[in-house]
């Protein structure tokens, strides 16, 4: 679409707010970790339609075809990819295009740090975008974090990093961005919890066992269109965990004021309890282009052309208590986010080979929450582990997880 026309086109009344931020504000330079998934290109979607955005860089995996037409459709100045060979690939197909091309985890860093970025969206899937968003963080970069699995490994890390650099961190997670919205401008003493809503995974009815099911079923989410990791994590209910340690470091509470309910419907995004029995929610389309609108904006909202809620055609809504007995991982990640150090670091790479194994169907769907366990109870914690010592327990957990997989029969499918 043409931006010029993007921003003439909304209704009459709002046009102001994008002609001030077109004037005023300068623009903002993006860069995409992660923009050949689906944040990545829900992102790429907001931006095509905001003339005041830009992309800097982009960053992919191995997605060659998709990252070429993403750099012929933004024009960003410099991209990545991890895979060297599918870099080179890269290289060859765009062999007269000025864009720059680096390759592996250093080419990576080059994008996300470069100075005229002004914002990072961190949408590398897992443990592989830790490393990048640390170093946007020390390059001084605001961050729209959607890779939850750099809280769950380094919150406190990345607590410290934040406070000692004075970046945002503008959370996309749906659920987060909800509670990062209710919060603003209230003291953290008003707050009794926070309670974050979880679709409850396309099992969340299902009857009789979890044996059998197949990583097609698991992947087949009723709400949400998502990367196949998170899929699975939806599914077992370990996203809704990863979340609660996301939002812990997040928002500086502790364990006992966040909790979880199922709300099937996925239109109350989250909610906070406040000390005088209030409780404030905030509700939207199911749609990660809002709250992925709010971090590129933020502190301005912005008309999108996005459909907007309507309560009245949502009908009826519903909330109830997750069921711990049914979905363990959500269980261990509860245990974990009590105990912190080291402790969601190794559930978070444990739960990733887990999910592996699943998807390359080398291990059952009962068997994530099982194995997940057997590595925690394998755990040797540290209280405050540094970088390095995090490093090395993911890689523990991840090799540990494999190695019971091979010897344990219980884990045979
Ligand atoms: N999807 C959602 O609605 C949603 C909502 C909230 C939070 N999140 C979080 O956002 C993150 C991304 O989720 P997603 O659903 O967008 O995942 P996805 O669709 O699987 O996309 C993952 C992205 O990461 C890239 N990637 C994978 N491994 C990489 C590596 N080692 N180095 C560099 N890039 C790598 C992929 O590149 P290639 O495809 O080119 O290999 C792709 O661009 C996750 O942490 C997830 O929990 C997602």
């Amino acid at each position: 679409m043409n931006k010029q026309s993007a921003i003439r086109t909304p209704q009459s009344s709002i046009p102001d707010t994008h002609e001030m931020w077109a004037q005023s504000a300068r623009q903002k330079k993006i860069a995409i970790l992660g923009s050949t998934g689906s944040i990545g290109i829900n992102t790429l979607e907001v931006i095509e339609n905001l003339p005041f955005l830009s992309v800097s860089g982009l960053v992919a995996g191995k997605n060659v075809e998709l990252l070429e037409s993403q750099i012929y459709r933004f024009n960003p100045s410099k991209v990545a990819m991890m895979d060297e060979e599918k870099a080179s690939e890269l290289r060859k197909r765009l062999v007269n295009h000025p864009c720059k091309i680096w390759s592996g985890l250093s080419g990576i860093i080059e994008v996300a740090t470069a100075p005229d970025v002004d914002l990072v969206v961190s949408a590398i899937v897992g443990a592989a975008g830790l490393i990048p968003t640390l170093e946007a963080i020390k390059a001084g970069k605001d961050i729209a974090l959607a890779n939850k699995e750099t809280m769950v490994m380094a919150g406190e890390i990345v607590n410290e990093l934040v406070k000692e650099i004075g970046v945002n961190i503008l959370p996309v997670d749906s659920e987060h961005n909800a509670v990062f919205q209710i919060l603003e401008g209230r003291q953290r003493e008003d707050i009794e919890k926070i309670i974050l809503t979880a679709s409850g995974g396309p099992f969340r009815d299902r009857k009789g066992d979890f044996e059998g099911i197949t990583p097609e079923e698991a992947l087949a989410h009723p709400r949400w269109l998502m990367g196949p990791k998170i899929s699975i994590d939806s599914a077992t209910l370990m996203n809704k965990g990863l979340e609660v340690i996301e939002a812990h470091y997040l928002f500086h509470l502790p364990a006992k004021q966040i909790s979880v309910v199922i709300h099937p419907e996925s239109i109350v995004h989250s909610l906070v309890e406040f000390i005088d029995g209030s409780m404030m929610a905030q509700l939207g389309i199911t749609d990660m282009r809002v709250p992925i609108s709010y971090c590129l904006t933020y502190p301005e909202r912005l008309l999108t052309s996005l459909p907007k809620l309507s309560l009245a055609e949502a009908g009826p809504l519903h909330f109830f208590s997750p069921d711990l007995g049914r979905f363990p991982a959500l269980r261990l990640a509860l245990e974990v986010v009590e105990k912190g150090g080291s402790w969601p670091a190794v559930l978070n790479a444990a739960n990733e080979a887990a999910v592996d194994l699943f998807l390359k169907e080398k291990i059952a769907f009962t068997n994530i929450p099982f194995l997940i366990e057997q590595v925690l109870e394998r755990h040797s914690p540290l209280s405050h582990p540094n970088l390095e010592e995090i490093l090395a327990i993911d890689r523990w957990a991840r090799a540990e997880a494999e190695k019971l997989r091979i010897s344990d029969c219980r884990l045979r499918i």
